[in-house]
């Protein structure tokens, strides 16, 4: 009888990639996937730390898994990730039934540490942050896989220390891969099927600066645009203040860059930007956009804000109002602020009540709601380009894909044109996906 693990990933695709690893490694240890925890001989969490709630989660996944383990006795229970590299030694403290823990740095050690409980039954951790050269040593040899789309990353970790932000504290200092090998890697992607790639990185955009002799960010994308099967380009996150335009007119230049970017701005007023680190103004922003747009009219913008960021009053968040209405984004992902210890934010005289920030919330929810609605109507009846991705869960003969602007449409047609890009009809909009019908007779009109 195979072992078999049940592995639940939170956070960012930073994560993702990191579980990827995860898997690879499991499978080479003959675990194979199980579709249920209760299935499961080994459950593993691979955590996020951005948040409170993020956090409070990993708690809560355990405490359900605790009484499993009372019917399994060999059931063995890990947590990893961003939570593991902060809580570090106190979670198995806290958590008498956790076997072990794993860093965002050790990911590499899982084998070990498993055979240690599953061997000796010895509870065991691996934490201790690496060296530049040491990481880059470990990073993993990737397969392509069944996938048409995937991660590819080019830079670990971050040195920005937004003063919010647990990141730096738990990824480390940031470092760039050799560009030799991010090529390597996608035209090893490209060779097995993959049409996609997004680079990631908690700001790509700083990618190979310091770095004697490597390519910068947008000559790296430059060779991305040359991999013939390679037939899309996406990247995250961007960092504002980095966005140099060089990296802007690659959106004139490279045909495989989709039109959408990513450009987190966090808050609108510039005493705000200041107190957050963010190292550009609420007019330095506006401008990068205004340039994108230019180089790029068809490109969609979405973005981050924190609502309730210390000492924001009343005309701050007013700012952030107007921003968001003015750059007119795509979609926003917004966050009431949440203190994260370690962090400089923290220190900050914060008179903020959790009613206010959550007033704060709702309304900027409510404005971006209409905007994105609008964005979405424009869709309705054109006939866009789809990268083909799969079959749809809904099954029987669906497919499902994403256009440029990374919008989910469901569609009928048949398997073997996963892979492909595809003129599709949309027909309907809803509101986290589009639904279509694919075109055979026409060239599409956009993206
Ligand atoms: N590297 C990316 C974002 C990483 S975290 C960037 O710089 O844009 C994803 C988002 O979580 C951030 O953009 C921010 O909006 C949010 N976030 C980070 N720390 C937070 C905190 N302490 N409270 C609330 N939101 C936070
Ligand atoms: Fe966090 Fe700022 Fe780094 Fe993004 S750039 S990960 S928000 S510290
Ligand atoms: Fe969360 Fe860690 Fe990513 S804290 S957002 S999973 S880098």
């Amino acid at each position: 009888m195979p072992k078999h693990f049940f592995l639940e990933t939170f956070g960012c695709q930073m994560n993702v990639v990191d579980s990827e690893q995860i898997v690879d490694l499991l499978r080479g240890m003959d675990y194979a996937p199980a579709d249920r925890p209760e299935d499961a001989d080994l459950i593993l969490l691979n955590t996020c730390a951005i948040r409170d709630k993020a956090e409070r989660k990993v708690y809560g996944h355990l405490g359900r898994y605790k009484p499993l383990k009372a019917v399994r006795p060999g059931l063995i229970l890990g947590v990893g990730g961003c939570v593991a590299q902060q809580q570090g030694e106190k979670l198995l403290k806290d958590i008498p039934y956790l076997d072990l823990v794993f860093g965002t740095h050790n990911i590499h050690r899982l084998p070990d540490l498993l055979r240690d409980v599953e061997i000796r039954h010895r509870r065991g951790h691996a934490l201790e942050f690496h060296d530049r050269e040491t990481r880059l040593r470990l990073f993993p040899q990737r397969s392509g896989g069944e996938a048409v789309t995937r991660f590819v990353t080019v830079t670990q970790g971050c040195d920005n220390f937004c003063s919010y932000c647990v990141v730096p504290l738990v990824r480390g200092r940031e470092i760039s891969r050799p560009s030799g090998e991010i090529l390597d890697e996608i035209r090893q992607l490209a060779a097995s099927g993959v049409r996609e790639v997004t680079l990631i990185g908690q700001n790509v955009n700083s990618y190979g600066v310091g770095v004697p002799g490597e390519l910068s960010f947008a000559r790296l994308l430059a060779e991305v645009e040359g991999i013939d099967d390679i037939v899309r380009i996406r990247f995250t996150t961007s960092h504002p203040k980095d966005l140099s335009d060089e990296l802007i007119d690659c959106f004139g230049s490279l045909k495989k860059l989709c039109n959408h970017i990513h450009l987190p701005v966090q808050s609108g007023s510039d005493r705000i930007l200041r107190l957050m680190n963010r190292g550009y103004t609420r007019e330095q922003y506006l401008d990068r956009v205004r340039r994108l747009r230019r180089v790029r009219p068809e490109i969609r913008l979405s973005s981050d804000i924190i609502v309730g960021f210390p000492g924001e009053s009343e005309e701050d968040f007013a700012d952030t109002l107007s921003l968001t209405e003015e750059v007119n984004y795509v979609d926003i992902y917004s966050f009431i602020y949440s203190p994260r210890s370690g962090t400089a934010a923290v220190k900050l005289e914060d008179s903020l009540t959790a009613g206010e920030r959550q007033a704060r919330f709702d309304r900027l929810l409510k404005i971006q709601e209409d905007i994105s609605r609008q964005w979405r109507e424009r869709d309705a009846g054109a006939i866009l380009e789809v990268l083909v991705e799969g079959e749809s869960r809904q099954g029987q003969g669906q497919l499902f894909g994403r256009t440029t602007w990374n919008r989910i449409v469901n569609f009928a047609g048949p398997r073997d044109l996963i892979g492909s890009l595809v003129p599709v009809h949309i027909t309907q909009v809803y509101r986290n996906s589009h639904l279509g019908c694919l075109v055979t007779d026409q060239a599409p009109s956009h993206g």
